[in-house]
């Protein structure tokens, strides 16, 4: 038996476990495990200091003419596709001319009112995970794979019906994005991610220039609770310095999203105590024992009761404590019957179809001939260089700059839990604007919500894990309307608001 590979794919730096069990079977893991190591490693090499912009990187010869290019990126139709009425698109921006560094895209036009609809930008995280994989096929996009790897069906609550939405393979040796200077897999980090994103934004607008004075969010989750916040500063930081609004940014939407190390910690043993997963003396001894402030010297007594928490959490899918895993990863000939929660073994179904040659063909994609496979996480990338200890200081900061914040929360992920989160806001000692309230969808709770004074909004979703819109797509739809609408989540129980 082998651990469900859905659990294993949004791993992130920091650390369940110090001391990462063996997992068979997946490359992948064995070098994000390298980063996670690292970052709690007496001899780390990553830098965790404060999230500083790259200065050093001019942005004028970075943004290029794009005339015509987005007609030749226009997706005619994908294979197995339903017919929709919305326009795709999907393509290669040019990050780095020198370098030759491109980060591929998937663009979804709203299922109506696109000219007036904003504009969304949605990040995975990882580090190392496509937004392809994850975002556009598993959670937020139009579209989900089936079971025989070839054909899609329609997800009935896209995120479309609410945005103009865009997907972004970042950074580069993540899914079709590349770099033809095989040494920048070497060379990521949080710094570098958020300043190509930045440049890939100021091209993009300009191959699409009608959205270029649009209302703009940027919502992820997981690792990406780095990428938006770093993202967000960058765009505020080049606003300021031109005097002038060169992107239009309104807010930014995080979720089961890694904000603070210690917390989030603290916050995923917590949950996994009082969800009867690991034993009370073992959270005793992580509490007594491990110190998740400390970037080094974690004692021999906190390995222990880590590598127990491993072995209780090891066959379980830890992004959805209550999910069944996947136990056949074959495709069918022909697709499963399928609902609105996502089936376990998904990421086979979509392995199998970003590798297809038609598939690739259709999406633009691949037009270099990778030497490696694409994969829902990257198993290039071999080194990431810097990763701050917590992004509190940017959420401050784009709270004070007027910016719409929310952050919500799948309530049975175990890996970047709602403790966590909880511990983490508690940290940011906001003013309570409206106190702990349900929230309502269709006449049931769709989970919990509390507002803060200065913009920021925190939302549980209720029984979802940690990619919320796969378990509970209704209620994320209902939660994304809501933030883009700049409405409170609906506080009374009647029906159908
Ligand atoms: C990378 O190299 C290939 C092959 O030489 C070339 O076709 C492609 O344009 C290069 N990519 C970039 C972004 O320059
Ligand atoms: C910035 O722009 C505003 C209005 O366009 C102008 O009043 C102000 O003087 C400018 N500030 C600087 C430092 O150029
Ligand atoms: C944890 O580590 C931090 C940073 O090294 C240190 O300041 C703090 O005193 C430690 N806490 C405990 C309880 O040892
Ligand atoms: C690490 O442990 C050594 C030996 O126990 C101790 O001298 C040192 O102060 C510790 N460093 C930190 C940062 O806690
Ligand atoms: C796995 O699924 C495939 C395709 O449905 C089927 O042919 C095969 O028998 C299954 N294997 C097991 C061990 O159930
Ligand atoms: C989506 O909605 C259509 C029309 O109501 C329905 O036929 C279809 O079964 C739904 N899809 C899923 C996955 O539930
Ligand atoms: C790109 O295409 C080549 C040749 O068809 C294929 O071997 C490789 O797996 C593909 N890589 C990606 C990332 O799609």
């Amino acid at each position: 038996m082998s651990k469900p590979s859905s659990s294993l794919v949004h791993l992130s730096i920091l650390i369940v476990t110090l001391f990462v069990a063996e997992i068979h079977g997946s490359k992948q893991i064995k070098a994000l495990n390298k980063l996670q190591k690292s970052k709690y490693s007496t001899n780390s090499q990553i830098d965790t200091s404060h999230f500083k912009i790259h200065e050093n990187i001019a942005l004028d010869p970075m943004v290029h003419s794009q005339d015509g290019m987005k007609e030749k990126d226009k997706i005619e139709k994908l294979p197995g596709q339903p017919n929709v009425k919305f326009s795709q698109y999907g393509g290669y921006v040019t990050i780095d001319k020198i370098a030759g560094s491109a980060f591929y895209y998937y663009f979804v036009e709203a299922h109506h009112s696109k000219e007036t609809l904003p504009l969304l930008l949605w990040l995975n995280g990882g580090p190392g995970c496509s937004s392809l994989a994850y975002g556009a096929m598993q959670e937020v996009g139009p579209f989900r794979v089936n079971s025989d790897g070839k054909t899609l069906y329609k997800n009935n609550y896209s995120w479309n019906y609410a945005a103009n939405v865009l997907f972004l393979e970042s950074p580069a040796g993540v899914g079709f994005s590349y770099s033809n200077k095989s040494s920048d897999y070497d060379t990521s980090g949080d710094r570098r991610t958020a300043a190509d994103n930045y440049i890939f934004l100021m091209n993009w607008l300009e191959r699409f220039p009608e959205y270029k004075n649009r209302d703009f969010y940027i919502a992820g989750e997981s690792y990406a609770g780095h990428y938006v916040p770093q993202l967000a500063h960058n765009i505020l930081h080049h606003n300021k310095k031109a005097n002038r609004t060169i992107i239009n940014l309104k807010g930014i939407m995080i979720g089961n999203a890694v904000i603070n190390d210690d917390t989030d910690e603290q916050g995923m043993y917590d949950f996994l105590a009082t969800h009867a997963i690991i034993s009370d003396q073992t959270a005793y001894n992580i509490k007594k024992f491990c110190n998740f402030s400390s970037t080094s010297n974690q004692t021999t007594e906190c390995s222990d009761a880590a590598s127990e928490v491993d072995k209780n959490t090891l066959f379980l899918d830890i992004y959805n404590i209550y999910a069944p895993v996947c136990t056949n990863h074959s495709l069918t000939n022909r697709p499963k019957k399928v609902s609105d929660v996502l089936d376990p073994c998904s990421d086979d179904y979509i392995q199998a179809y970003f590798n297809r040659g038609d598939v690739q063909e259709a999406l633009h994609a691949n037009v270099t001939k990778l030497e490696h496979d694409w994969e829902a996480c990257s198993t290039i990338i071999s080194n990431w260089g810097d990763s701050p200890t917590t992004i509190i200081p940017l959420l401050h900061e784009l709270l004070n700059n007027g910016l719409r914040v929310w952050i919500f929360s799948g309530d049975i992920d175990g890996r970047v839990p709602v403790t966590g989160t909880k511990y983490s806001l508690k940290k940011m000692k906001l003013p309570i604007e409206t106190t702990w309230y349900p929230w309502f969808i269709k006449g049931e709770i769709g989970g919990y919500a509390e507002v803060y004074k200065g913009g920021l909004t925190f939302a549980t979703v209720r029984e979802a894990g940690h990619q919320v819109p796969s378990y509970q797509p209704a209620r994320a739809l209902s939660l994304i309307m809501h933030f883009l609408n700049g409405t409170p989540l609906p506080i009374t129980q009647r029906l159908y608001n």
